[in-house]
């Protein structure tokens, strides 16, 4: 059986997962019996497009030098090629335009359109519309996954599937790698919250302009996807409850050390309600993690709380759990291909 993609997007997320492909190639074969073909990889200024299959190991050889490929052409687009180029999965990682969730929106929209399945990185489209593709999805019997969304190679979202049996009642995380490790800088060495932004900055762990990271709208973006998919919810990022932490300072994380406790920015959803801000946590507390960590921490109906911490941001993490999707919808088509 030949499973057809294609990706859109080849920046750092696609790339590492061209990688990731090439290398487990053998696995999907073994595995599923299935031989995957891209048979499209496009970028803002065109793709690369051969409908029997793309030579991936020369893509990646390439490098940045892809567009001298034959397969090359400029100023094509996924949005006019995708109803007329046979394929399976659509790999959606382009960034995200926090406002209007384009165009992974348009992108994901069209693909579902022609009853293709789903794998994205780019949280915009599901903290937006969430509704809107899951209603979409279903008319045309697509699925959709879209694990590197959040806590990027954590796999969170699909943690619930082992835990059917157990409700998950409430959250409680870290989303935001900036914010942490800014909020950590400030806790271990006394600095301001000034200093250990431009820090966080010099090592690349803030953007330029690190407003989404810092004010809460990103953790708010993730918040809005676990509560959707793991309790169940219908909400989107205007449902959610959002504070920063700009305004804390050196004295305020002194004052709750003495007490026994840290300010971390946690992301909770509870009581039918999403809330971004500034708490204080126990010091011994599992969320109490450093630097540019990730923890999630799942209230549960019998098992109590579990908690799943790992590396929140990264090309490779990225692209593992873009493989973990894959292999789930292979599983599922090589399924239904037997029935
Ligand atoms: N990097 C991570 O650690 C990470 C982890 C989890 C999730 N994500 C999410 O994954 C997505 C990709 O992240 P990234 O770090 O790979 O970003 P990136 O390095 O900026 O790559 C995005 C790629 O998409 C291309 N692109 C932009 N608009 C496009 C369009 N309309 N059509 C086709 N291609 C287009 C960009 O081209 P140009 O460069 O020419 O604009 C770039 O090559 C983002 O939504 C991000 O939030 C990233």
């Amino acid at each position: 059986m030949k499973v057809k993609i294609c990706l859109i997007g080849k920046g750092t997320v696609g790339k590492c997962f061209l990688e990731l492909l090439n290398k487990k190639l053998p696995i999907f074969k073994h595995k599923f019996d299935i031989d995957i073909v891209i048979v499209g990889i496009f970028e803002i200024d065109g793709g690369l497009v051969n409908k029997s299959g793309l030579n991936i190991r020369k893509v990646i050889e390439m490098d940045k030098d892809f567009r001298k490929l034959n397969d090359w052409k400029f100023n094509i687009n996924p949005l006019d090629l995708i109803s007329k180029i046979d394929v399976d999965i659509c790999i959606e990682t382009t960034p995200t335009n926090p406002e209007t969730g384009e165009p992974a929106l348009s992108h994901i929209k069209a693909a579902i359109k022609n009853g293709i399945h789903i794998i994205a990185s780019n949280k915009g489209p599901f903290y937006l519309k969430y509704k809107e593709i899951k209603e979409l999805a279903n008319k045309n019997a697509c699925l959709i996954q879209y694990e590197a969304t959040v806590a990027s190679g954590v796999p969170i979202l699909s943690i619930k599937k082992s835990l059917g049996a157990s409700k998950i009642k409430a959250i409680r995380a870290i989303l935001n790698g900036t914010s942490n490790y800014i909020l950590s800088r400030m806790a271990s060495e006394g600095i301001d919250f000034s200093i250990a932004l431009k820090e966080a900055q010099e090592l690349g762990y803030a953007e330029a302009d690190p407003t989404l990271d810092i004010e809460g709208y990103d953790a708010a973006g993730k918040l809005v996807i676990l509560a959707n998919e793991l309790l169940g919810w219908s909400k989107s990022i205007q449902d959610v409850k959002i504070r920063g932490i700009s305004k804390i300072t050196p004295q305020a994380i002194e004052l709750a050390k003495s007490d026994g406790y840290i300010i971390k920015h946690l992301a909770i959803a509870e009581n039918n309600s999403l809330i971004v801000e500034p708490r204080l946590i126990e010091n011994y507390s599992a969320l109490n993690i450093s630097g540019t960590l990730n923890v999630i921490e799942l209230k549960t109906e019998y098992m109590g709380s579990i908690v799943l911490m790992g590396r929140g941001a990264g090309g490779y993490e990225a692209a593992s759990a873009i493989l973990n999707d894959l292999f789930y919808i292979c599983d599922f088509l090589k399924k239904d291909d037997n029935i």
